[in-house]
């Protein structure tokens, strides 16, 4: 598929989402909001469903008793819920007060701020045209927020060239990050939406955490921060949850919950929000397994998207090179997913499955800590000689009643995102095929592919006319449904076909159909989604049929 293709195609998917009730701008009657995002009815559903499947398959399935397959040893799995604002503390100690922020640049003119890694351009010679004339050559590194079709379009812009005469632009070298230009250069940027060279800033740091006031006085005092990860609820309750739930070693806590951050730049639809939830585990081991177990996660997250269906080929676990690592972890992987928004061969992250040592436990037991000269992890002083940020004072270690040691776990944390997981669910079941309409004719259906397992709407009843005793046996089938707890849809609207269409486009894997079979022999049509196939089973046992189905 080139470039075109996968843009087009994220175009009809945003579309889709936006039609059929999956995804909307926030706040849409007022212009929306750059990275917020709401969910309609079947979004809602969707997401819905990819929680529930995390929360079912890490926790509530989870069998503690034995080894899973390919795991060290049994383990335990349980979850808390913790606020969205913390102590302030807990991120002065994690390190996001200080270190959580990206490198941003603004525009002087465009009156715009970019994240400077999202910056892309490439170094360009040419004349500048006008209706004054035309200019001596310039050479400027022209840029953008995307890659070459973006770049091109704003290199046009800046030599006053119509569309058409593209290739004639005189490129020099390829396409780098603006991370590469040094800022003595900046004087020939061209920013991405400005008309002339030289006026972006230099690059800056910029705090991703969202700031809030804590109570009615609203003094500097008071600030607080919205969590820009649901990890160190769990990290600060990790000593409570061990008191308190007869918990041993191994042992995954886990939370679902919202997440904020203040992204410079959000973009590619849902995937990088200023709003979204997490889906974490802090699983914590002794440390001479934790490589074991690092590895036991990082290739159990990632057949968890496969087993939900999503294409091996579009699926990568990229581990970190080891000079990417920071010194007290052995590994970190990324389960990355080919969203359409990017260019072929290139991939985004889904999840991060980090080996975290025993940084977390330690830095809130004893204050912020930071690498020391000889390499090893030290608490950062300020320059009275005090811990820069005190930490709980709170004995963190855990001690094994069976080998009677003390010591502080490691920590493995498989990170994921509920929302780009549903994005990437999304992107993975959009599909085009021909299917017959009504009259027998070969036409374009979409149809959203979701395992069964995530799709919004599992099944859906049709009586085949609105008479002859159709509607009442569809609405008994219909009830029986909805009491077994399936998210079923009753339609009676327009031609079977049209039906059919309806619920393909919104992945409902089965269609039910009460006709003259029926009420003569009490047998309805399932129709399968994906295959398309048709088979009689007796009313009284479709409930069964559908749950067999979704159990499988
Ligand atoms: N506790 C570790 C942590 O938060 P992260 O890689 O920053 O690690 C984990 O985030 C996951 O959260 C990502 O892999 C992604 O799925 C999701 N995520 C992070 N930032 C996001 C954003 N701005 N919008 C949507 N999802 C995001």
């Amino acid at each position: 598929m080139s470039h075109t293709d996968r843009s087009e195609l994220m175009d009809k998917i945003v579309s889709l989402c936006k039609r059929r009730g999956f995804i909307f701008q926030d706040s849409e009657i007022y212009g929306g909001q750059n990275g917020f995002w709401d969910y309609g009815p079947l979004g809602t559903e969707l997401k819905r469903n990819v929680r529930d499947a995390w929360w079912q398959d890490m926790i509530s399935r989870h069998d503690p008793l034995d080894a899973p397959e390919g795991a060290p040893a049994a383990f335990q799995m349980v979850g808390v819920e913790t606020t969205i604002i913390m102590n302030p503390q807990v991120w002065k100690c994690s390190g996001h007060y200080d270190l959580f922020v990206d490198k941003m640049v603004d525009c002087k003119v465009a009156k715009k701020r970019y994240r400077h890694d999202h910056v892309n351009g490439r170094w360009i010679i040419g004349k500048r045209k006008s209706k004054e004339g035309e200019t001596d050559p310039v050479r400027v590194f022209v840029t953008a927020v995307g890659e070459m079709p973006e770049i091109t379009a704003q290199a046009l812009a800046f030599f006053g060239l119509k569309k058409k005469y593209a290739d004639r632009l005189e490129w020099e070298g390829e396409v780098i990050s603006l991370t590469e230009i040094p800022v003595e250069e900046y004087s020939s940027v061209v920013g991405p939406d400005a008309t002339e060279a030289g006026t972006l800033t230099e690059p800056r740091d910029f705090n991703l955490m969202f700031k809030t006031i804590i109570g009615a006085l609203g003094t500097e005092d008071d600030t607080a921060y919205l969590r820009p990860e649901t990890a160190q609820g769990i990290f600060v309750n990790f000593k409570n949850v061990v008191d308190s739930s007869r918990v041993k070693l191994p042992l995954g806590i886990c939370q679902v919950g919202k997440s904020f951050r203040n992204e410079i730049t959000p973009r590619n639809f849902t995937f990088r929000s200023r709003e979204f939830e997490q889906m974490e585990i802090e699983f914590f081991c002794t440390p001479s397994e934790s490589q074991e177990w690092y590895t036991y996660w990082r290739n159990r997250r990632y057949a968890w998207y496969i087993g939900l269906g999503i294409d091996k080929e579009n699926l990568i676990l990229r581990e970190h090179h080891p000079e990417e690592l920071a010194h007290y972890s052995c590994g970190t992987a990324d389960i990355e997913y080919a969203f359409p928004f990017l260019s072929k061969g290139e991939y985004g992250e889904l999840e991060g499955v980090a080996h975290r040592g025993d940084f977390d436990l330690r830095s809130h037991m004893e204050g912020k800590l930071k690498i020391g000269d000889d390499g090893e992890l030290e608490v950062e002083l300020n320059e009275h000689g005090q811990p820069k940020y005190r930490g709980s004072g709170k004995d963190l270690s855990y001690f094994d009643d069976q080998t009677r040691e003390r010591f502080i776990p490691h920590v493995i944390e498989p990170s994921a995102g509920a929302d780009r997981a549903t994005l990437a669910f999304i992107c993975e079941a959009y599909y085009e095929d021909e299917a017959p309409d009504d009259k027998g004719n070969m036409k374009t259906r979409v149809v959203m592919k979701f395992h069964p397992r995530i799709a919004p709407i599992k099944a859906a009843v049709f009586p085949l006319v609105k008479k002859d005793g159709h509607p009442e046996k569809a609405k008994e089938v219909y009830r029986s449904l909805k009491a077994a707890g399936i998210n079923v849809a009753y339609d009676a609207q327009g031609a079977i076909g049209r039906r059919y269409r309806r619920q393909d486009e919104i992945g409902t894997p089965w269609c039910i159909t009460i006709d003259g079979d029926t009420i003569e022999n009490g047998t309805v049509t399932i129709r399968d989604r994906d295959s398309l196939e048709q088979v009689k089973v007796k009313v009284e046992d479709v409930t069964a049929e559908i749950q067999r189905r979704l159990n499988e």
